[in-house]
Order: structure tokens, then sequence, then C-alpha cells
């Protein structure tokens, strides 16, 4: 992509204004919240969300925390239980994360939940925060705005730092509170997947003891069989063989295509959703080979992990 530079915009109405537009149009904008600055991006727009996981250099394909700006909203992307409204209720807004069942209809790009059937939701308390969601009136995908490896940033000079030729603009709301990220719990029985800016024990007033999240359920990234189709795959493929679906990149003949312009963005936002849709043919699935640059890399962790042996 053509570098650029970050446009730090003012807390305030026009500031506010054009961030709504920038993300409206599929860019990205870093923005306060209580606990970190995030690095925002509309949650329905697939292309939008490969360029987070891009612009950070994330070499896989974690999920991201969805951020709205009530339950309300939030019931129109996951299924709330009574324990998870009772959280809702007594945290946010706030420096909590709930992983919570994807509701029917929810509309989120498959990369936003790295293909997974939960989704992570926050209701973040930040005046600022509240503001842009309100106006936007969508979901925003925001993990903390640095790039991959270093310190969550806590103010907008921090952002511009790491990101300032990689993103649109900065909304500047001076330095984060809490200067942690949020809490993250979710699973049953519910389990701490992240200590974070609420204290466990503030939560466990309400639950009872929180399982501690194993292996199991603690980074579904780094699982190999988690995201794995029913079908078998097989990488490196030049062309499909008898009785085989193929997935290809770049111009050629196959069943479906991740990318015909060979775009790495456009391929990663197509990805989860061209897996399933192969998977439901119920044939064994061929892989071309994708470079393994840039987002390549997390296409090709995710494609690994599928392809693993269960
Ligand atoms: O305070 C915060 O939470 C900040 C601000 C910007 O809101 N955001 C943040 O996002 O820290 P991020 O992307 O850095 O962390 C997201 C975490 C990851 O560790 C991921 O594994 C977990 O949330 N996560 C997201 N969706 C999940 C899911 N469906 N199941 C389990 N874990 C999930
Ligand atoms: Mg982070």
């Amino acid at each position: 992509m053509d570098k650029m530079t970050a446009r730090r915009l003012q807390p305030d109405a026009a500031g506010i204004d054009a961030a709504t537009g920038i993300l409206a149009g599929g860019g990205l904008v870093a923005f306060p919240t209580e606990t970190v600055y995030g690095l925002g991006a509309d949650a329905r727009n697939g292309q939008a969300v490969a360029r987070v996981y891009q612009d950070k250099g994330r070499p896989s394909f974690n999920p991201l925390i969805v951020h709205v700006p009530n339950l309300k909203a939030a019931q129109g992307y996951g299924i709330f239980d009574e324990t998870a409204q009772q959280l809702a209720g007594t945290f946010w807004p706030g420096a909590l994360t709930l992983v919570v069942p994807l509701a029917q209809g929810h509309g989120l790009s498959p990369l936003v939940t790295a293909g997974l059937d939960t989704v992570a939701l926050r209701v973040p308390a930040h005046p600022l925060a509240q503001a842009l969601l309100h106006a936007f009136g969508g979901p925003l995908a925001a993990p903390s705005a640095n790039p991959s490896g270093r310190i969550s940033p806590t103010t907008a000079d921090h952002v511009l730092s790491g990101l300032s030729e990689r993103i649109e603009a900065v909304l500047d709301g001076g330095a984060c509170a809490v200067g942690l990220e949020s809490t993250i719990v979710g699973g049953s029985p519910l389990a701490l997947l992240r200590p974070g800016g609420v204290a466990t024990e503030e939560i466990e007033a309400l639950t009872g003891p929180l399982a501690i999240a194993g292996d199991t359920i603690s980074a579904p990234g780094q699982m190999a069989s988690h995201y794995a189709p029913r079908a078998a795959l097989r990488l490196n493929a030049s062309q499909a063989r008898p009785g085989e679906v193929l997935l290809g990149f770049g111009p050629m003949e196959c069943t479906l295509n991740l990318s015909p312009a060979a775009d790495l963005v456009e391929a990663a936002a197509n990805l989860f959703d061209h897996l399933h849709r192969l998977d439901a043919m119920g044939r064994p699935i061929a892989v071309t080979q994708v470079p393994d640059t840039g987002l390549g890399r997390a296409i090709n962790d995710r494609l690994t992990r599928a392809a693993a042996p269960r």
C-alpha cells in the first residue's frame, strides 16, 4: 500500500465526523478507550478487518474484540445468557470483554472472529469512544493500536509512533485512564481468558469462581484443530485432483478464488467465508500456493492449521 501519514483528529464534532467518514469508507481510525487506544475498523467489512491484521503485522488471525455502544447493540451480534447479561449490566460500559456465541444474522465479517462461532464484545466507557460508536452506528473491530509485538498505546503519540504510515487517522483523546487491556471472560463453564482492567475478584463476586482457561480456550489462534473444516485440506496444490474442490489465488481456474487479482488483503477478507463454503460442498479441498509475505503469512498460518492432522 502507498505510504500515508495518519491525520490527528481533534476530540470534537468535526473530528468525530471525519473519523466516521473514514470508517464508513473502509479505512482505519485509532481511537481512545479507557483501557488502551484501539485500531478501529468496520467489523462488517472484511477488507477493512484484513487491513487491521496487515497493518499490525499480526502473524496469525487471532480473533478481534468488537466494540459497540451498549448492551442492546451487543445483542445484535452475540447471544447473552443470564450470567452474561448480569456481567454486562454490572461492568458495562467498562474494561470487561465478554465472549459469547454469535447471534443469527450478525453480519460481522468472519475474519473478526477468525472463523469461530463465538464473538468477543465490549462496551467502552471512554466518552470519545462512545461518541464515535454512536456517530458511526455500527460495530468496530479494534485490537490495541500498536504493531504486533510492541507495547500497547495509551496516547495518540504512541499510536502515531508505531502506525503513522499505515493508518488514516487517530482520534486524539489524551491519555487512557486504565492503561491496561480489558479483562476477557467467556465459555462454559465461565473462564478467565485474559486478566485486565476489571479485577477478577470483582467478577467472581458475581459469578463465583471462574475457571482458569486451559489451552483449549485461552488461545484459539494457537489451536490446530479448532479452525479445521470437516473436509481434508491439501496445501500447495497446482490443480484439483478428481473429486477435489480447489481454492485458488491469482488468475486461475478454480472452484472459489481468494483473490483473482492476487491481492492479499482481498484474500484475507475472503478466507474464512470461502473455506466455509467449500467445506459445505462435502469434498476434499485443494488449496493453491499463497505467497508467504505480509498478510500471506497469516493466511498460510491458518491454512496450515486447517490442514493439520486431527
Ligand atoms: O482493552 C482492550 O480489550 C483493547 C481495547 C482497544 O478495547 N483491545 C484489545 O484487543 O486488547 P486485542 O485484539 O488486542 O485482544 C483481543 C483478545 C485476543 O487475545 C483474542 O484471542 C481474544 O481477545 N478473543 C477475541 N475473540 C475471541 C473469541 N471468540 N474467543 C476467545 N478469545 C477471543
Ligand atoms: Mg494487543
